[in-house]
């Protein structure tokens, strides 16, 4: 049988199916497996399952001459290196659709916490500060019935749009390519970037990690936005400056952000961004929930087996390896 290794027990099971067809390599520990420790066990595997934290480059193919398809158990593929995957004749499977929902609740609800500041209501509860009911406390900026910018209109970037309706909200967007049909759909209208930027009362960030997209919110595109705005990240940390992030969250350039992804990632409690009040840090759980990571590590493992059998992947992030 074909050798695979599997960088992290998925969950579910998708170990399982993997086994049916599979030698399989596992790195059974609670923690990513260190690269050198990859780079070791990759020799003359034919397969490789892997997370959004491994990184995929020529110094890892080079090391897996046999290797045959890359599965990675995440929609993002910035991790890996796409175009030398494509020029070796590899595929490259990832989860699109199956967790874009679920993350798209991730964004509405950091939005949501971040805009109405609940994240130092809770603090506050949980400190021992609420003796009173008070006019002034903590208020926040309002979600219903403002402007949505959202910098990216994929996949999630369209299923965020979709959740906005429902708050009265009207959508701008930005995007690499002007989507019509989305536009008709979603009410949704194109601006330019510093037009959605100055014009939105939130931002959400939902495009891949690129050479384009690294620090698109830089300190000038902060500057443009609202005081009073709010910024969500559900995209990848890089495309955001953190250190631009840090001082415009301090000097009031803004007014919140709400992060699900950060850089680095992940964060230490003692960076300066985590200490901000106004700044609302999950440690990337934008697919969090038990039935998309289930989902995701199915399809990730139809996606590797495919592979392995020389069929075209359900979901591949590069399919001119096939033309
Ligand atoms: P997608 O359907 O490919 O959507 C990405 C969108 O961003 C596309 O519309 C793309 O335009 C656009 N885009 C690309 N480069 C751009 C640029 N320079 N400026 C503006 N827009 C640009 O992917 P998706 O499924 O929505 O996922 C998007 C990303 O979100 C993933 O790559 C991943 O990094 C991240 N993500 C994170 C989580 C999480 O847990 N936090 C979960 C899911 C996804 P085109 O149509 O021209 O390609
Ligand atoms: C998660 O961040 C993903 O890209 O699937
Ligand atoms: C708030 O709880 C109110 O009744 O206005």
């Amino acid at each position: 049988m074909a050798r695979v290794v599997v960088t992290r027990r998925p969950p579910g099971s998708a170990l399982e199916a993997i086994e049916r067809v599979a030698d399989v390599w596992l790195w059974g520990e609670d923690r990513p497996i260190p690269a050198e420790t990859l780079h070791e066990a990759v020799a003359g595997a034919a397969g490789l399952y892997c997370m959004l934290t491994d990184t995929v480059d020529d110094g890892l193919l080079d090391a897996a001459p046999e290797l045959r398809v890359v599965s990675t158990m995440a929609v993002g593929v910035d991790n890996i290196d796409v175009a030398t995957c494509t020029a070796r004749g590899i595929p490259v499977g990832h989860t699109p659709d199956v967790l874009t929902e679920t993350t798209a609740d991730t964004a509405f609800a950091l939005l949501l916490t971040a805009a109405r500041r609940l994240g130092e209501g809770r603090d506050y509860v949980r400190d021992g500060h609420w003796r009173r009911w008070e006019p002034d406390l903590l208020l926040g900026t309002d979600v219903h019935s403002s402007t949505l910018g959202i910098i990216g209109l994929g996949r999630v970037g369209r299923a965020v749009a979709g959740r906005a309706a429902g708050f009265g909200m009207r959508v701008v967007y930005n995007s690499r390519t002007r989507d019509e049909a989305a536009e008709a759909e979603l009410g949704a209208t194109y601006r330019e970037l510093p037009d959605l930027l100055a014009e939105s009362d939130h931002v959400v960030v939902a495009t891949p990690l690129t050479a384009e997209t690294a620090r698109l919110i830089d300190a000038e595109a902060l500057d443009r936005m609202k005081a009073t705005a709010t910024l969500v990240n559900i995209s990848r940390g890089g495309t955001v400056d953190t250190d631009a992030l840090v001082a415009a969250l301090r000097s009031g350039t803004i007014a919140a952000a709400g992060l699900d992804v950060t850089d680095p990632e992940p964060i230490g409690a003692d960076h300066p961004l985590v200490g901000l009040d106004n700044c609302f840090i999950i440690p990337h759980l934008g697919s969090s929930s038990e039935r998309t990571r289930a989902a995701m590590a199915d399809l990730a493992a139809d996606n590797l087996v495919a592979g392995l059998l020389g069929r075209p992947l359900p979901a591949c992030a590069n399919p001119s390896v096939y033309g």
